[in-house]
């Protein structure tokens, strides 16, 4: 059926005991003998569970897949990975991501495949996923589970994460009552998919998308709506022409690919997550991103989409305007546009003339909804490797800003102090929270947009500057210089911050200084000792051991670049 020898026959092709020994046990599935011989055998790699919310409607999505990948004469086997659910796991998910990725990449060599269909939806689903494929490099493609519908709240739309900070805040100010907030609950969520603002998972399938792993306009259309199951089956379809044309994932990962993702990830005013994950996935694929270049690339891009938590809309509404491939081609002049696609055709060829349906959502480049969006880094004394922030998230009066230090050791000691009336905190004070990094806490959660005081809340305070180690919900915003790095818990200079220090935040200038004299730095970094490990076994032990820091990606040193798909060794 294919010229090229395919990697399943290894195992289903072979007549001696061993070859009996593969499909002997397959056929307790009443796989009948044909689908041993010759077809590409594709593994639907299934992020589905009854524990990650945003993913559950995806095991019906698998069956939908498999329609796809019969129809085109290949051979589907669905295989689950670990159970993901964000807004479920403690201590953060992001503790599990490189596990997750260590799961899929060796599922997928360790077995009789051919081709890869990534059925991802919330946050880390996508990355770590995806992070694993990279590192064995079959053909792959991405099915993006879709958002959620709009939230609907008392006549408003709402947007899963943005409206929780929202509607927190207006219950500790008093202007929503205990029950309200619990009523807007299930207005949020009301349909499968994932989180509907441009979040994490929705900047996650938008990465996926402009990186070329999908189908064309697949990352915006909402889980429930029936053409998502269209493209679900579609996938199913090419997957099995990508083995055919050796259409290998290293192909479509390309330097220029990434470049891609990032200015786009600008246009869509997409999550700081971006950096963490794009710059793990490339180190997978052995492609060098470094923080510099998220700025250089991406800080000078309009903001084209108006959606939540930077604009006005939701995920649902942008779909119906025409989704990524208007963005695409409003940036086409900015874009590497002759790089291949999953469908084998290029950028151009899959994104050119596109009608927008609604300007208001999806603005043109001459026009857009803020001059300059992205993601800017910091450097300075007080984040030594790197810092970011994102400007369109944040106060515009507060990016030039200097303050008095208003120091939170760790979360515990965030939440056992913030809201003290005795407080020492005046509304220009910088809040900086320690030991959120990903040794300190461990995982680097998304509390980098802490809330603020509730007596300057109460008072009238809506936006603090907030630095931490830590990394922030795409769903969220203000003004939060996060992913600090080194962080607190291995040394940085954030751990020798004290109550009263000034620091001085310049985003223009792309500053961040604690303004300490040098030798008092060099005294207190002397006197400085390292808080003990937070886990003593286990997997989380091996997580603080080897987990490097934000600028990195936040992978283990020892997974960076792949293995390829060969196994050396047989069963016996
Ligand atoms: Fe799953 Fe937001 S919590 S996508």
């Amino acid at each position: 059926m294919t010229k090229k020898k395919l990697r399943s026959a290894e195992w289903f092709g072979r007549d001696d005991k061993m070859g009996f020994v593969h499909r002997s046990w397959m056929r307790n599935q009443g796989h009948p003998d044909h689908m041993f011989r010759g077809k590409p055998v594709i593994g639907i790699c299934n992020t589905w569970s009854d524990l990650s919310p945003c993913n559950a409607h995806l095991r019906e999505f698998a069956d939908i897949v498999k329609r796809g990948v019969y129809e085109a004469g290949g051979f589907p086997l669905e295989f689950p990975v670990m159970s993901f659910g964000e807004t479920l796991m403690k201590p953060t998910s992001m503790l599990w991501r490189n596990l997750v990725s260590m799961d899929t990449e060796e599922s997928i060599r360790a077995n009789p495949l051919d081709g890869i269909v990534l059925l991802t939806g919330c946050d880390k689903t996508t990355p770590s996923t995806l992070m694993g494929a990279a590192s064995v490099d079959l053909p792959t493609i991405v099915v993006p589970g879709g958002p959620m519908l709009n939230g609907k709240f008392r006549g408003r739309d709402i947007g899963s994460g943005t409206a929780t900070w929202q509607l927190d805040e207006q219950r500790k100010a008093g202007t929503l009552t205990q029950e309200e907030f619990l009523e807007a609950e299930s207005c949020m969520s009301r349909s499968a998919g994932h989180c509907m603002t441009m979040g994490t998972a929705s900047t996650m399938a938008t990465m996926v998308e402009a990186l070329g792993l999908t189908l064309p306009g697949a990352s915006a259309i909402p889980a429930v709506d029936a053409r998502k199951k269209v493209m679900a089956h579609l996938s199913g379809n090419r997957i099995v022409g990508m083995v055919k044309e050796g259409l290998n994932l290293s192909r479509i990962l390309t330097r220029k690919a990434f470049e891609n993702a990032i200015k786009v990830n600008s246009a869509v005013g997409g999550s700081t997550n971006l950096i963490i994950h794009l710059t793990a996935i490339a180190g997978r694929i052995g492609v060098d991103l470094n923080l510099a270049d998220f700025d250089r690339l991406g800080s000078n891009l309009p903001l084209l989409l108006n959606l939540m938590p930077s604009g006005k809309y939701l995920m649902e509404d942008y779909y119906y305007a025409g989704g990524l491939p208007v963005i695409l081609e409003e940036l086409a002049g900015e874009l590497h546009m002759d790089c291949i696609t999953v469908n084998g055709k290029t950028l151009r060829e899959n994104n050119s003339g596109i009608p927008c349906y609604n300007r208001e959502v999806i603005a043109r480049m001459e026009s857009p909804v803020k001059e300059q969006a992205g993601i800017a880094v910091l450097t300075g004394n007080l984040c030594e490797d790197g810092a970011v922030i994102k400007p369109a998230a944040a106060t515009p009066a507060l990016l030039k800003h200097k303050g008095r230090a208003v120091v939170f050791t760790s979360v515990e000691d965030y939440h056992r102090r913030i809201d003290d009336p005795d407080l020492d905190v005046q509304p220009d004070d910088v809040l900086v929270l320690q030991g959120v990094g990903p040794v300190g806490y461990p995982g680097m959660p998304e509390v980098g947009n802490f809330a603020l005081p509730q007596k300057l809340i109460r008072a009238g305070v809506t936006d603090m500057v907030r630095i931490s180690d830590g990394r922030m919900s795409g769903t969220a915003y203000g003004t939060v210089v996060l992913h600090v790095a080194p962080e607190s818990a291995i040394g940085g200079n954030l751990a020798l911050v004290r109550n009263g220090d000034l620091i001085e935040l310049d985003v223009p200038a792309r500053t961040l200084t604690l303004c300490v004299p040098e030798e008092e730095l060099r005294q207190r970094k002397e006197q400085w000792t390292p808080p003990p490990p937070v886990a003593q076994r286990g997997y989380a032990s091996m997580y603080i051991r080897e987990v490097e820091q934000a600028h990195k990606g936040c992978d283990f040193g020892f997974l960076k670049g792949g293995s390829g798909s060969d196994v050396s060794r047989n069963l016996h």
